[in-house]
């Protein structure tokens, strides 16, 4: 159990690194929840043996007790039903994730998911001020609970708080279309940190700040009335490259990629895809520039597969309804027009996997295909490179992915230039293994070297630098 008031490191996320499940017989069991978040933040937490405050999933548990899972102190926040439709379906992923990801769909205002965005944020805000111990460090992560720096900040001004966005940060025209854009921008001024992906959305944040809430700011600095100052700066998120290595090393996944490849009866070349189920994420397009090579002649079914793995996502959004039966309908019309017995096109899978067999799909993948219309970073994109230590493969990768700024050796494409996509997903499978492998070796360097303790250290190391005289220093241990 965490032990009230003395975790020296906080870490404040919408999820816990588990979900809440019930067992066949209506027992409770833990399983390992999607996205990158997670895998991001994992290793920095074993090291620093804190406290992690997040939603366990469902809904409708008010009373849940911290408690220690696999080595983690986890300290659940419970949403009502009612809030998991106005907060998290609502005002999260309705309104802030379209809004944020250059509004590739429309954005939803209503009052009543904000109020609801409100109440939540101080219930994370007002555990974390019972959990954190006398000038600690809590470091708060994503769009989902942006006021709770200033929330936090209020309740204990004894703490160093920091504060990361996972996704993009919109450009100001974009911003300023949310009624509430005052009250977020006031709720990240609470932290002394503001951490983005890009030097580009840290730089959207600024001049925000200066045109909306008035305060005088100088480059990265934000300066406010009471001689506090705010920093706002570019951490590109990473991922665990040493262990996806490793994994995609080992004797099981050597085997399963073998299997991969031969169920799919060994075409000559294999195209991956691996994404949430998310209309952000460029799945439909992919899928009809690769179906319209097959079409044109480029290639047959025998010479090449796509392989499209969707993790549901979101299910109960209704932009997410609407995307999964546009990919299913696609996938099956191309399907039928274009595949023979036994050799589908596109090979489909609506699923969420281990890392194993992620990590073996990389392996048998010889085109890796990332191609969101907006992404924050994209780590599928840096786990395939990870798990390349033969220095082959090829990634296509979308430039508005936070990691075409890292990944320049990939074919960059513009998601919406379906040609131009066509053109680069021909041209990794035409290329020869020394252009293929002088790419990927490039690539290989920059994951190895900026891994995602790497950017937790610097983060953490910028953090407890802005000011130096307060609160103690969290030292993120490196993994050996
Ligand atoms: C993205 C967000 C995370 C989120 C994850 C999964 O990576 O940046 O904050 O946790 O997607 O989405 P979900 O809605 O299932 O938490």
């Amino acid at each position: 159990m965490a032990p009230t008031g003395t975790a020296d490191l906080v870490i404040v996320a919408n999820r816990l690194p588990v979900d809440r499940t019930t067992n066949p017989d209506g027992s409770v069991g833990w399983r390992r929840s999607p996205g990158g978040l997670v895998s991001a933040l994992e290793p920095v937490m074993r090291a620093n043996d804190g406290a992690w405050i997040g939603w366990p999933g469902g809904s409708g548990d008010s009373d849940l007790e911290p408690f220690v899972e696999d080595g983690l102190q986890l300290v659940p926040v419970g949403l009502s039903a009612e809030e998991v439709v106005e907060f998290y379906e609502g005002f999260s992923n309705s309104t802030l994730w379209p809004l944020y990801h250059d509004v590739v769909a429309k954005p939803e205002f209503h009052r009543e998911w904000f109020d609801s965005y409100v109440r939540v944020n101080e219930r994370f805000a007002a555990r974390a001020a019972e959990i954190a111990a006398e000038g600690a460090t809590v470091w708060v992560q994503d769009y989902q609970l942006q006021l709770v720096p200033q929330m936090l900040r209020d309740l204990r001004p004894d703490l160093r708080i920091g504060f990361y966005l996972h996704i993009p940060f919109p450009p100001t025209e974009l911003f300023q279309q949310l009624p509430w854009r005052r009250q977020i921008l006031e709720g990240l001024l609470g932290a002394d940190l503001v951490g983005f992906q890009l030097p580009g959305a840290a730089q959207n944040f600024i001049r925000l700040v200066r045109q909306r809430v008035g305060h005088k700011t100088h480059r990265d600095m934000v300066y406010l009335p009471d001689g506090r100052m705010v920093k706002a700066a570019a951490f590109p998120i990473s991922i665990d490259t040493a262990g996806f290595e490793e994994l995609a090393r080992s004797e099981t996944v050597d085997r399963r990629a073998r299997a991969i490849r031969e169920a799919l009866g060994n075409p000559g070349k294999i195209f991956l895809g691996i994404d949430r189920l998310d209309y952000t994420k460029g799945i439909y397009a992919r899928l009809r520039a690769f179906s319209e090579l097959v079409a044109d002649g480029h290639f047959g079914v025998e010479d090449a597969v796509f392989v499209q793995v969707a993790t549901p996502s979101r299910e109960r959004v209704e932009q997410y309804r609407i995307l999964r039966d546009d990919i299913d309908r696609l996938v099956g019309r191309i399907n039928g027009d274009l595949g023979r017995i036994g050799r589908p096109v596109i090979s489909y899978l609506h699923s969420s996997y281990p890392r194993e067999e992620m990590a073996a799909l990389y392996r048998a993948a010889d085109v890796m295909v990332v191609t969101p219309y907006r992404d924050g970073m994209n780590l599928v994109a840096k786990e395939y490179v990870a798990c390349r230590y033969d220095n082959d493969g090829a990634l296509v990768l979308s430039e508005f992915a936070g990691a075409a700024e890292e990944l320049r050796q990939a074919w960059l494409v513009n998601p919406y230039d379906i040609n131009g996509m066509k053109q680069a997903l021909l041209a990794a499978h035409q290329a020869d293994p020394k252009d293929r492998g002088r790419r990927m070796k490039a690539m290989r360097k920059t994951v190895t070297e900026k891994d995602v303790a790497f950017w937790a250290a610097r983060f953490l190391e910028e953090l407890s630098a802005t000011r130096p005289d307060h609160g103690k220093t969290v030292r993120p241990a490196r993994k050996s």
